[in-house]
């Protein structure tokens, strides 16, 4: 647990309590709070209360009916804490025990009447405009609480990589463009005109030369910058613990890194989080259908390739990989019970997805089945498929047949799709995948392998071999944290020998030449005694934003942009003055013409 701070040290000149922090024992005390009017409510003819707001909580005062004060001013209360008369405490409210009495009231600053009420809900309020009026917004409870949130998760965190010796070291933020894989932001020079700096996707490339600096074990909790398509749990700019460890393998980064979630999950819940449970990515695949699986709940692939290969069926004869997935009435009643409509819609989902169609089947009472394809079906097939799914009466079965990827891929999806819950809702499964593939498919211009990760991933030693023969094939000591279906953070073993990164970048079409132009300053390094080395960074948005219990990192954002990439309270992102494009020998271009 991260210390809580301590209550004598909050006094200031101007307070000797916090609204909040007032009890039952302080009665009697001579108290002074300050802080914002959340309510005034008449009581009688001569007296009123004044609900007064800091982030701690709300206490009571009881004044003169003549003090003018309205919602949102800010006001000093100096007064006698008294316990509050009898059958008039609220239960509800921490301080609800107590009011301050005798009340001098000192206004501060008077405010005009806030755009939204800052006691409701915030989910009550339209986003834009609490995000137009993010400073009010964040008065309220609900981002009080997860700005908190996140400050005990990144506390907890540097302590704990600190107690495991790793360094806090800052990397730049201006840098050159760097082959990771995201659409990078640019930042004209004014100097070097026609030449930009990129902000960095991740401090990787730094952090590693760190490595081969003799740092040892590095950490830094970074912000990084992406200009991608904004998502719940994607936002342009998103802070990572950032760490690199050298002379280890994978099994030393992932207790290290655990042991910094472990910590911070364990700081703002309290409790001891459960063990993180490990599958490859394999595993993955073929029970879940994708590299982000969800623990919380069953409905996992089934496999059913082999059978089917006599089938007489003709979408499944032949197909290189069958899979299904049992929609199970006990645990998902409204799915396993679609009617026809949304069974079709199901299907329209699946091929979507890239699927050629799926087959839907109702088991009936005594293993009977109801499904357009039954006919198609023999006997040893149903029952072969009833009884390795473990589908009874009431269940319904789905069923894909294609290419190995496309079948995990769409069941995985429409698992997700019909028995997901919430990121946020417990319990918290966490699991690393490991053994990620080194390259995924082949990009359609060029012909060659795409990298799974970014290029300065190991590949697994016992499949060297494979790498010229079977690239795609071919696993890479890389992995991923999941926790509850959310991809928390990636990590790798990189390449510290200069023959083996030569050889993945020329399988991803990278020559000598070219690599050198790109990333000499990267590579040259490596020629003076790189370490062998690995790392990982995880997502403290993503993070926090599941440990709060919020479905959307934004709300444990202070300051983020709206799905759209704006920033409705500056406005940002706004025109510039043309000189001042003229001083970085920028011209724009007309507006795209409208088609
Ligand atoms: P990767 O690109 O997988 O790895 O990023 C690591 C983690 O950062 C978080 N993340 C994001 N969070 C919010 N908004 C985004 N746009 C966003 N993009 C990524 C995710 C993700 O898992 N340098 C490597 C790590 C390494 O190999 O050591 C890297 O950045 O939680
Ligand atoms: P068709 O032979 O294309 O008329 O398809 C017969 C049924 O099988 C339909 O319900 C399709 O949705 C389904 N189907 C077709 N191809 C596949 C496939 N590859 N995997 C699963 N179901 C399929």
């Amino acid at each position: 647990m991260t210390t809580p701070p301590d209550p004598a040290r909050r006094t200031t000149s101007m307070r000797t309590h916090m609204c909040g922090d007032l009890r039952a024992g302080d009665v009697g005390a001579t108290v002074s709070v300050c802080g914002w009017v959340a309510r005034r409510r008449e009581h009688g003819e001569h007296l009123a209360f004044v609900d007064l707001r800091d982030h701690s909580g709300v206490v009571q005062c009881v004044v003169d009916n003549s003090v003018d004060v309205r919602s949102e001013w800010v006001l000093r209360i100096t007064g006698t804490v008294r316990p509050r008369p009898e059958g008039t405490a609220n239960e509800a409210l921490p301080t609800g025990s107590v009011e301050i009495g005798d009340c001098s009231v000192e206004v501060l600053n008077v405010a005009e009447p806030p755009p939204f009420p800052v006691d409701a809900r915030a989910d009550d309020v339209d986003e834009a405009i609490r995000l137009r009026h993010r400073y009010i917004d964040i008065r309220r409870e609900r981002m009080q609480r997860n700005l908190r949130v996140r400050a005990t998760v990144n506390s907890a965190i540097r302590s704990e990589m600190e107690r495991n010796g790793f360094v806090e070291v800052e990397t730049p933020f201006l840098v050159p463009s760097t082959p990771e894989g995201a659409r990078e932001f640019l930042v004209p020079s004014r100097k070097e005109r026609g030449s930009f700096y990129a902000l960095p996707q991740s401090p990787q490339l730094w952090k590693q030369l760190l490595m081969v600096a003799g740092v040892d074990r590095y950490y830094q909790i970074a912000r990084c910058l992406r200009d991608e398509d904004l998502r719940a749990d994607r936002q342009y700019e998103f802070m990572q613990l950032d760490a690199e460890m050298s002379f280890v393998d994978q099994d030393d980064v992932l207790d290290n890194i655990g042991r910094a979630v472990m910590a911070a999950a364990r700081a703002v819940t309290g409790e001891e989080p459960p063990a993180i449970e490990r599958m490859t990515w394999r595993e993955a695949m073929e029970s879940y259908g994708v590299d982000k699986p969800d623990l919380r709940f069953g409905m996992r692939l089934v496999e059913l390739t082999d059978l089917f290969v006599a089938t007489e069926f003709k979408a499944f004869a032949g197909a290189a990989s069958i899979k299904a997935i049992r929609v199970a009435a006990t645990d998902h009643a409204e799915a396993a019970a679609s009617g026809r409509n949304k069974l079709d819609a199901l299907t329209d989902r699946a091929k979507k997805l890239g699927a050629k169609g799926l087959v839907w089947i109702r088991v009936g009472e005594a293993g009977g089945i109801d499904s357009p394809v039954a006919k198609f079906l023999s006997a040893v097939e149903v029952e072969g498929l009833l009884s390795r799914t473990g589908a009874v009466a009431g269940d319904l079965v789905l069923v894909v047949a294609d290419d190995w990827a496309t079948v995990c891929g769409v069941l995985g999806q429409l698992r997700n799709d019909i028995g997901r819950p919430p990121v946020h809702e417990g319990p918290y499964r966490y699991v690393w995948v490991t053994e990620f593939p080194l390259f995924v498919g082949v990009d359609a211009v060029s012909g060659k392998p795409r990298p799974g990760h970014h290029p300065f991933c190991h590949p697994h030693p016992d499949d060297l071999a494979l790498m010229d023969s079977d690239p795609l094939s071919v696993r890479a000591l890389a992995y991923d944290l999941v926790l509850n279906g959310w991809e928390l953070g990636s990590g790798s073993i990189r390449i510290h020998e200069p023959a083996i990164q030569r050889r993945v970048f020329n399988l991803l079409g990278i020559s000598d030449d070219e690599a050198d132009h790109r990333f000499g300053f990267f590579l040259q390094p490596f020629r003076y005694g790189a370490p062998p080395h690995g790392g990982f960074a995880f997502g403290i948005d993503r993070l926090t934003a599941i440990l709060a219990g919020e479905e959307n990192i934004r709300e444990v954002i202070a300051f983020p942009k709206t799905q759209s990439g704006a920033d409705p309270m500056t406005n940002a992102p706004t025109p510039v003055d043309g000189g001042v494009l003229d001083e970085l020998g920028i011209r724009l271009l007309p507006p795209p013409a409208q088609s």
